[in-house]
Parts: C-alpha cells; sequence; structure tokens
C-alpha cells in the first residue's frame, strides 16, 4: 500500500495535452521522471492528476479505497494514488492503462459512448443506457469475457455504491503488435469517484448513522445503467446484480468472487488512508463510516447473491 504521499512538483507536463481535454474534473496529464526510484510509479508512464474541489474533494479518497479493495477481487482499476503538486494541492494520480514504456502494443482505446453512439438519444446524459446491452455489445465486438466482465463490475459499483458508470466511464481498448489482429478487451474500469459516501460532508457524520439511515442510504443507491434501450430506468445497485444473476447465470462465481475480500483489508486500506491523510482531510469519522458502508452493503449483495 502507499506510504506517503507522492509529491510530483517536478513531474513535467504531458507536451502535446498538459490540460487533459476529456472528463468534467480538473486534471492534468503528467510525465513520470525518468530518473524516480519509486516501486509505486513507472518513469517515463503517462499519468493523469485530478484535482476534485469542493464538496467533490473526498473523491480522491474514493478513487484510491476502490483502487486497493479492487486488487483480488477480478475487477482491474487502473493504479491511483495520492499526490500533492507544487501549489500543494492534493489530488488523485491514476496510472495511464496503456501505453507503457516498453509495451511494444499499439493500442487504442474506445468510449462506451462511441460503441453506443446510435442508441444513445440524449448525450449528455448517455441514454438509454442498459446493462445487458453493454455486455452483449461488448461480446459481439469481440471482449470474450464481457458478460463476466458486466457481473463483476456491477458487484464492485454496487459494494462501493458508485452511481457514475456512464458510458464515457467505460470503453474497450484494441491491441495489437505488428500488424498483427487486434486483442479487444474490456478497458480497466477508471472514474470510481462518485462512491463511498463521498458527498456527505463530516459535518453529517459525527453522529453514528442509524440502522435506518444506513438502510435508507444503501436502498436510494442506484447504478447508471438502466437494462436496455427498451428498459432504461437506472438500477437499484443491488436489486440490478440480482436481475443480471438471473439472465446471466454463467456469470455467477465471477460476481460473487467480487465479495470474496478479507474484512481486515478494509481495516488495513482505510488506517493507511487516516495516515496518508493527516495534511488532507480524510477523518476518523469518515473511515468509521466507509468501513460499516461496506461491511453493510457487502452482507446484502452476498445475501442477494447468494455468496
Ligand atoms: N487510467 C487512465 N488511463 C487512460 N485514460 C484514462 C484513465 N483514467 C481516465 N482516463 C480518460 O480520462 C477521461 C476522464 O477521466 P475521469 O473519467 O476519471 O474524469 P472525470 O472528469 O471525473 O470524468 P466525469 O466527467 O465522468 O466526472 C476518461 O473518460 C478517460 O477517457
Ligand atoms: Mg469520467
Amino acid at each position: 500500500m502507499q506510504s506517503h504521499i507522492l509529491r510530483i512538483g517536478n513531474w513535467a507536463p504531458d507536451e502535446d495535452s498538459p490540460v487533459f481535454p476529456v472528463g468534467s474534473q480538473p486534471k492534468t496529464l503528467l510525465i513520470c521522471p525518468e530518473d524516480l526510484q519509486s516501486s509505486e510509479v513507472i518513469p517515463g508512464h503517462r499519468y493523469i492528476f485530478k484535482t476534485p474541489e469542493g464538496w467533490q474533494e473526498h473523491q480522491i479518497w474514493s478513487e484510491v479505497i476502490a483502487y486497493e479493495m479492487s486488487l483480488g477481487t477480478g475487477v482491474t482499476i487502473p493504479r491511483c494514488l495520492v499526490a500533492q503538486d507544487s501549489d500543494g494541492r492534493i489530488g488523485v494520480l491514476m496510472e495511464f492503462f496503456y501505453g507503457h514504456p516498453g509495451d511494444d502494443h499499439e493500442t487504442r482505446f474506445v468510449h462506451g459512448s462511441d460503441l453506443l453512439l446510435r442508441t444513445i438519444r440524449d448525450k449528455k446524459t448517455g441514454r438509454p443506457h442498459g446493462v445487458r446491452t453493454n455486455a452483449i455489445l461488448s461480446r459481439r465486438y469481440g471482449v470474450t469475457d464481457a458478460v463476466n466482465w458486466w457481473g463483476e463490475i456491477l458487484v464492485f459499483d454496487a459494494l462501493i455504491g458508485n452511481s457514475d458508470r456512464h458510458p464515457d466511464n467505460w470503453g474497450l481498448t484494441w491491441r495489437s503488435r505488428h500488424g498483427t489482429l487486434p486483442m479487444i478487451e474490456m478497458a480497466p474500469a477508471f472514474d470510481n469517484g462518485t462512491s463511498l459516501g463521498h458527498e456527505i460532508p463530516d459535518s453529517k457524520l459525527l453522529r453514528p448513522w442509524t440502522e435506518a439511515q444506513f438502510n435508507g442510504y444503501i436502498r436510494r443507491g442506484h447504478h447508471h445503467c438502466g437494462w436496455s434501450a427498451a428498459d432504461d430506468e437506472r438500477g437499484q445497485h443491488i436489486h440490478h446484480c440480482v436481475r443480471y444473476l438471473d439472465a446471466f447465470p454463467e456469470a455467477g462465481e465471477a460476481m460473487r468472487n467480487v465479495l470474496r475480500f478479507a474484512p481486515l483489508r478494509v481495516t488495513d486500506i482505510l488506517q493507511n488512508c487516516l495516515f496518508l491523510g493527516t495534511h488532507s482531510r480524510f477523518t476518523e469519522v469518515r473511515a468509521q463510516f466507509v468501513a460499516e458502508l461496506l461491511r453493510r452493503r457487502r452482507m446484502l449483495i452476498g445475501t442477494a447473491l447468494g455468496a
């Protein structure tokens, strides 16, 4: 796990796109210095530094916790680290998931929104957007494990309460080498910050939540996806997992595996955030709240999926 907040004040901005052009949050594209000795970052590789501000600032921690939680679950998330720039701004540093130094593949990344161009009627909301459609479409493009991937990501998003897996927050990669036929894969699941109660200010966490408050909050959590173009109502997180499992029982094992992490791992991850967060507002009450939210969500999803 990350041992200290990375200082990236001396990292050079990418020559062509210093201000990263996609998405709604402030972010820059940086190159890790060639001579940096670290087991956490890759010299010469590209990173996105995202600095959500104001009421969204807790997304930094949600990104980092989601990344750490994903390890060992079957869900792949680009590495996320807490970093600080030369102006003292704290943000999340996200490793580019393609174009690693020494990789001789050529990789093209295509957003879900481009794959769904013909079906999306409302570009602003990215709707209709159905998980069944996504799984079938991804499989048609040639992603062999597409049905498992969508099952896993539904469970993971339900676990962290991610409501923002819109069609610009997933995609496919085409990877080929020396002109050979490309391998088509699901891109790692990026942009996981809209989760883990990031929108709740610390002032609303000071008094421990009641059972009814937790249950109500979890019940109100919805995935961005509906079911299909014809049935586009956003799915309640846990109901959507059950519906998917009913439709694609072959994804059951992969879906249940997402929940097979040791509870102590969550404690370790949150302790580490508290340790790193000394300078940046990740508080004890938030750590306790996130731990309880994860415990309850995991139990409810597990019961619903027969895990
Ligand atoms: N690890 C990564 N490697 C390569 N590209 C990435 C990575 N993470 C994000 N991107 C690209 O950057 C875009 C913006 O990043 P991200 O979705 O995290 O930011 P955002 O501003 O929060 O977006 P949103 O509008 O969904 O809130 C993504 O849509 C994707 O194209
Ligand atoms: Mg995004």
